[in-house]
């Protein structure tokens, strides 16, 4: 069979469309004798039958393993050089008071970026002394919220928070630890929108700006400087971004070492991982490894300690341990003329889309699929994976192979979605978010469950109290409206 030439150039006519690449899918799934997908010994027939779809089905020892394995290798690495290391699990990519305490017995600390991740933090019972708090316009309410808390540390983003932040720790008569953001300027590799430390751009100050910023912090008693941040994107693949931002900090921190001790840099998250058979990522050994050879060459060389290294990875944790299960429903074959040739693209629509995963509309995110109830022999087709939401946009997968026979009811899974799919859902055409199910040891259960029609109702004044089954005050707490069976949770 030869390639469809709608295909992008990194999609191969595959041998096998039903293989599981173990460089996109979570350790724990695989086929069962009957050719269905399992993940931890619990089919997808299953999981669908009893809490439906869409669903985000997550392989919880994938999530814990990665975190630990995130944890070891930067402990190791900075031993190794004679220093040590803190691991953030960046909860902006998928937090829930239950992945709160996976990354938290895992031995990571986390870092928030809002109120409303603080608050699902602090209610998982994480330390707050292991939380960091982010964000370029924090408000006074969370900054204070932050302090009186007790947060491990708060990343200023600008130089009035200094005021901000110093004010706060008095009133709360703390000392507040501090990291400062920069913006090294490095050009990170990546989508322009996932790019954070190009000039010009919101996060974090220059480090022309720095000195200043460091001594104003250092002037006050409340604040505490633990040292400077940087993150320079995300979905990185290529550690010379890395590298060249920690040489500018670096150089940095020996200038501000005259001025007073900085026990720790943080080099932020980004690490990439594969969404596709196209793409190979760096394994966190490596990427801790080289961390650690550029970080204590760099010291050596300005002739300075190895301080504490922080890093925070989100996507590189959690991204690979879930799957999206859908149910196939229209299927449409569409001739696409280019030029002197025709082709026919397979339009599969599922009954989620943009609403649970917005990251192929947002960035052109590729994905891969599927077929997840059962593996088929006939020849592979070309597809496009749509979602129900009405605009041409809603693209859940822009091109993968599938078996041709692919057909309405068939379960499709699309890999690699724990990560700024469930955090960035949306209620788009009034669909409700879907359940998160986690799957360990051959039980699933739900973590967080499924928007109902009633929570969807249930914030419009409009509709009367007593017809919006939702609008009371157990809904508003976030207590199901409907009974707490499994199919309820979707
Ligand atoms: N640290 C800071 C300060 C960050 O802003 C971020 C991500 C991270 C760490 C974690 O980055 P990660 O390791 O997960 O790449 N919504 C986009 C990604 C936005 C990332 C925002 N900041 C996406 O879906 O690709």
């Amino acid at each position: 069979m030869t390639q469809n030439p709608l295909a992008p150039g990194w999609l191969l006519h595959p041998d096998d469309a039903n293989e599981l690449p173990s460089t996109v899918w979570s350790r724990n799934a695989a086929r069962t004798a009957s050719g269905e997908l399992s993940v931890a010994g619990v089919a997808v027939s299953e999981l669908a039958a009893r809490f439906g779809t869409p669903l985000y089905v997550v392989d919880e020892a994938d999530a814990r393993g990665r975190a630990v394995e995130a944890r070891e290798s930067f402990d190791r690495e900075f031993a190794r050089v004679g220093s040590g290391a803190k691991v953030y699990y960046a909860g902006k990519a998928f937090l829930s008071t239950e992945i709160a305490r996976w990354v938290t017995e895992a031995g990571l600390y986390i870092d928030v970026c809002s109120g409303g991740e603080l608050a699902v933090a602090l209610a998982a019972g994480v330390d707050p002394g292991r939380l960091g708090f982010h964000g370029n316009n924090k408000s006074l309410a969370e900054i204070d919220r932050a302090v009186a808390s007790g947060l491990g540390v708060i990343v200023i983003d600008s130089l009035i928070e200094i005021e901000r932040v110093a004010d706060a720790a008095a009133r709360h008569s703390r000392v507040q630890p501090v990291r400062l953001r920069l913006n090294s300027g490095v050009h990170a590799h990546t989508h322009e929108y996932l790019a954070t430390a190009r000039e010009d751009q919101k996060f974090g100050i220059t480090i022309a700006d720095a000195p200043a910023a460091v001594a104003a912090i250092r002037s006050h008693p409340q604040l505490s400087f633990l040292g400077l941040h940087s993150h320079i994107g995300s979905q990185i693949f290529e550690s010379d971004g890395f590298v060249e931002a920690a040489k500018r900090l670096l150089t940095l921190q020996a200038e501000l070492l005259t001025g007073g001790p900085i026990p720790e840099l943080n080099l932020g998250g980004g690490f990439g991982i594969a969404y596709t058979s196209g793409e190979t990522a760096m394994a966190l050994p490596e990427v801790a490894a080289r961390f650690a050879d550029i970080v204590s060459s760099e010291c050596a060389r300005l002739g300075i300690p190895v301080p504490v290294v922080a890093v925070e990875p989100g996507r590189a944790v959690i991204g690979p341990s879930t799957f999206t299960l859908y149910e196939a429903g229209t299927i449409k074959d569409v001739d696409v003329t280019t030029g002197e040739s025709s082709a026919v693209r397979k339009y599969v629509s599922v009954d989620g889309g943009m609403s649970d995963n917005v990251r192929p509309a947002l960035y052109s995110a590729d994905y891969s699929v599927r077929i997840a109830n059962r593996t088929s022999d006939a020849d592979p087709a070309l597809v496009r994976i749509a979602g129900k939401h009405c605009e041409s946009g809603d693209i859940v997968v822009h091109a993968d192979y599938l078996p041709g026979d692919v057909a309405a009811g068939d379960l499709l899974a699309v890999p690699a979605t724990g990560a700024y799919c469930w955090s960035m859902a949306s209620n788009y055409n009034y669909l409700g978010r879907p359940a998160v199910v986690a799957v360990a040891d051959g039980a699933a259960r739900v973590i967080v469950r499924g928007e109902t029609e009633a929570d969807l109702l249930s914030r419009d004044v409009g509709v009367p109290a007593a017809r919006a089954t939702g609008h009371d005050k157990s809904s508003a707490a976030g207590v199901s409206a409907r009974s707490t069976t499994d199919r309820e949770a979707s």
